[in-house]
């Protein structure tokens, strides 16, 4: 897919050219520095597994751009609610320009996918990621109302993650299948694919927070506790190591604090169990797709359940 997604990041910057130079220059600085393309790569290689003989179509490129243009507009916002300093190895927007530039930045790449997606003429593919936006906002909002919060249930976490990051992948795969005029049977597995690929995904980002480095994450690492994220780990350590309530419910206000709980986590089963599930997800993942037809692009994306996991190791 490496020329198809070169391709895909040349057209992107084309087309978030035509506004204000302060946002396309906002706006070029997080596609500059690249990121893995997962979710255009997913929509490109659906594309192919579902129709193999036919090429690519203009409006499967565009949806692909369209589903990378969402997901870096929610990162812009997400850096500046997490007051996060780096990305994708280099300065956040709000950091390099501000927070204003950065609010506005977000709002105008969101601005730019709704209008490329409507210029897709189909109704159906307007409505699944229009929703995808409202998710985007709801579950950034979920995050925030449960902060520090101990007495969250594992199924708060799950709807968070669905909403901030499977959502996407979800209805952006499902809306792949509307292009090539699939079954409603065979949307709704398009569908679970991207829900469960999406999940196993956010529990890995998760994960890694706990056990990367920001170098290697390119993103500061150890951030999510400290913001009183409470994530898999996190609530699995809950389970294990009842002093950890404690600390979070006191904000890590006292020194030592924040150091001590990080040790809690890493030291107990929490992430091997966080593991196992994030398998768990990559194993449902893979089964959505059995029902595609052999060839290279269905090999390769039923290769990718296990490449997300990879990042693990
Ligand atoms: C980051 O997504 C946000 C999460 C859903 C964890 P990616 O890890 O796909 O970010 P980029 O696009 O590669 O930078
Ligand atoms: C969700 O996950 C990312 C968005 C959809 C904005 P995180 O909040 O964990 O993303 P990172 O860790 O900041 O990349
Ligand atoms: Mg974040
Ligand atoms: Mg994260």
């Amino acid at each position: 897919m490496e020329n198809d997604l070169d391709a895909l990041l040349a057209d992107l910057r084309s087309l978030i050219g035509a506004g204000h130079p302060i946002l396309q220059a906002a706006a070029e600085h997080l596609f500059a520095a690249g990121g893995k393309r997962l979710r255009p790569g997913i929509v490109l290689l659906l594309a192919r597994a579902l129709d193999p003989c036919a090429d690519l179509g203009p409006r499967q490129r565009r949806l692909a751009e369209i589903t990378e243009m969402i997901h870096t507009a929610s990162l812009v916002h997400d850096d500046v609610v997490d007051e996060a300093a780096t990305r994708r190895g280099v300065d956040t927007v709000h950091s390099r320009f501000n927070h204003r530039v950065a609010v506005l930045a977000g709002d105008f790449l969101f601005a730019q996918a709704s209008w490329h997606l409507a210029n897709l003429d189909n109704l159906e593919a307007v409505k699944l990621l229009s929703r995808v936006i409202m998710d985007l906002a709801d579950g950034e909002v979920k995050q925030g109302l449960y902060r520090y919060d101990t007495g969250q249930g594992f199924e708060t976490y799950l709807e968070k993650s669905y909403c901030k990051t499977a959502s996407l992948i979800a209805n952006s795969a499902r809306a792949t299948g509307v292009l090539s005029g699939r079954s409603s049977a065979e949307l709704d597995q398009l569908h679970h694919f991207g829900r469960q690929l999406g999940l196993a995904f956010q529990v890995v980002d998760d994960i890694l927070d706990f056990t990367g480095s920001d170098q290697q994450l390119g993103k500061p690492a150890a951030s999510d506790l400290a913001s009183g994220y409470l994530t898999a780990p996190a609530l699995y350590a809950l389970e294990e190591r009842p002093a950890l309530a404690g600390l979070i419910e006191r904000e890590f206000s006292q020194e030592g604090d924040l150091e001590q709980a990080l040790d809690l986590v890493r030291g107990c089963e929490a992430i091997p169990r966080s593991r196992a599930l994030a398998e768990q997800f990559a194993r449902d993942a893979m089964q959505a797709l059995e029902w595609l037809p052999a060839g290279e692009a269905a090999r390769a994306l039923r290769a990718m359940p296990d490449s997300v996991l990879s990042r693990l190791y």
